[in-house]
């Protein structure tokens, strides 16, 4: 979160996940004067993930914190890319209330995959 680049929003984010493989790899948003080329945090560190163990990288778990405290789910967009890798995956954020979980299919129900 800490290394986002956010001087359009000043909305730092970061993204942690959780591989099949044990390993934890972070991301945060990164974004561009062309505002629609923003990278979300979570986004960051999937592709991360996907650079360091392949294509057969399995998402366990994403957890995203921002620099606000407010509530912060990940946004569709990425819930699509956690689906593709993690179909099972769980999602810690933070909620109204407090600190949340829910399944990645619980925040994208029918989410779309070809294979
Ligand atoms: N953002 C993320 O990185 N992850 C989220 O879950 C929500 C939004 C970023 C995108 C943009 O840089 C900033 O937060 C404001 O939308």
């Amino acid at each position: 979160m800490k290394n986002a680049y956010a001087p359009f929003s000043k909305f730092k984010v970061g993204a942690a996940i959780l591989t099949a493989k044990g390993h934890i790899f972070v991301g945060c948003n990164v974004e561009n004067s062309s505002y629609g080329m923003t990278n979300c945090a979570e986004r960051t560190a999937i592709f991360s993930a996907v650079a360091k163990e392949g294509p057969g990288m399995e998402i366990r778990a994403v957890a995203v914190v921002n620099d606000h405290g407010v509530a912060c789910s990940p946004c569709g967009a990425c819930r699509q890319v956690t689906y593709e890798f993690g179909p099972d995956a769980m999602v810690f954020y933070q909620g109204e209330k407090g600190p949340k979980q829910s399944l990645i299919s619980e925040l994208l129900p029918e989410g779309f995959r070809l294979k």
